[in-house]
């Protein structure tokens, strides 16, 4: 029988969060609190995404919830990516470290695809883009539920053409990379209940909310607006069963960071991350071009995690940080849903 959010005794997700973040406990926990838990396949190979779905499923008898990135055209100009390598020089001295090789790839999407198809979870989600219809019909053919990230209206009409079966709109205030379809649009700034009522009121398909929701009455709002559930992201990065580095936990509570900002500095993509040095020296500079980017900066943010310097990493994180907090996922779930 088709996944539907609406059997769900909670009604939230515990996002994929790429990058450390997303384990197969985080997932596996918060399907067994009544919620869905999505395992991330973000940067990592076939092989791994394969173990770490695996082992959700292993960990729960529930639905679990799978989440790719979408190939899309490599937006970069190489020199633009060669000015950016000039200018990270100084951080590469600084750490020791050597830059990465500004590569592209499309993150193992076929070996991924076909991870999906093989075990099956409930749910499958994509961000930056969508499947094709070819590809999306073998994963509903399957009994997989697939659910289309969206930051306009467009982009939802878009996902609603090509047949997904839910929409997961995602506000400005969200934490991590925008899904954005466009990877060189400046990402929209229409607030969430906005984007959430013009989504509800012209399309006839269930909608998740997600984007700087940390509490009940967030939760509560967007569900009397017509959203099936909530997708939480930043909520989640302190939970025990999290792989938030300890760089990662540190910033979100330090009162040295106040605010968040959108950066494609990282990555050569926007997403939205504490408002740290690596994002004062290098916006300016920084071209869209990802995934290059990301691979050009890879080793920098390791060695900065590495030295426990939270000012030369990416520390994703949504509008709402301030009231992430350390707790089992139960707990955080059981908060959140007014229990
Ligand atoms: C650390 C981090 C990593 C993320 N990685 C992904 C990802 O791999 N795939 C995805 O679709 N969304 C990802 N997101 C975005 C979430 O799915 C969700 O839209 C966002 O967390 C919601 O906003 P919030 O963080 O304010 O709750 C990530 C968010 C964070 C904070």
């Amino acid at each position: 029988m088709a996944f539907d959010f609406r059997d769900l005794a909670a009604p939230v997700s515990v996002a994929p969060m790429a990058g450390g973040p997303s384990t197969p406990d985080l997932a596996a926990a918060g399907t067994n609190a009544g919620g869905l838990g999505f395992v991330a396949a973000g940067y990592l190979s076939a092989d791994a995404f394969a173990e770490r779905l695996s082992a959700a499923t292993r960990l729960t008898s529930g639905p679990v919830g799978a989440n790719l990135f979408v190939p899309q055209p490599s937006a970069g100009a190489a020199e633009a990516i060669d000015a950016y390598a000039a200018e990270l020089a100084a951080d590469a001295r600084r750490y020791g470290a050597e830059l990465g090789e500004p590569r592209v790839d499309d993150d193992a999407w076929q070996g991924k695809l076909e991870v999906l198809l093989d075990v099956r979870p409930a749910v499958a989600s994509f961000t930056f883009g969508l499947p094709d219809a070819e590809e999306i019909g073998r994963l509903r053919g399957a009994g997989i539920t697939v659910a289309g990230t969206v930051t306009t209206l467009a982009e939802a009409r878009l996902a609603a053409d090509r047949g997904v079966d839910v929409l997961v709109a995602q506000g400005p205030g969200a934490g991590g990379h925008r899904g954005t379809f466009d990877a060189t649009a400046r990402p929209s700034e229409e607030p969430l209940d906005d984007l959430l009522a013009g989504i509800v009121a012209a399309l006839d398909l269930p909608v998740v909310a997600a984007g700087g929701l940390m509490t009940a009455a967030d939760i509560a709002r967007v569900r009397a607006a017509g959203a099936v559930a909530a997708q939480l992201g930043t909520a989640f990065l302190l939970a025990d069963e999290a792989g938030s580095s300890p760089v990662h936990r540190s910033a979100l509570t330090s009162p040295e960071f106040t605010e968040t900002v959108v950066t494609k500095a990282f990555s050569g993509r926007y997403a939205r991350g504490l408002h740290n040095r690596f994002v004062d020296d290098h916006e300016a500079g920084a071209p869209f071009g990802y995934p290059q980017v990301h691979y050009l900066t890879s080793p920098l943010r390791a060695a900065a995690v590495r030295a426990g310097d939270p000012h030369g990493v990416n520390v994703w994180a949504g509008t709402g940080f301030r009231l992430a907090e350390p707790a089992p996922v139960a707990a955080i779930i059981e908060k959140l849903t007014g229990g």
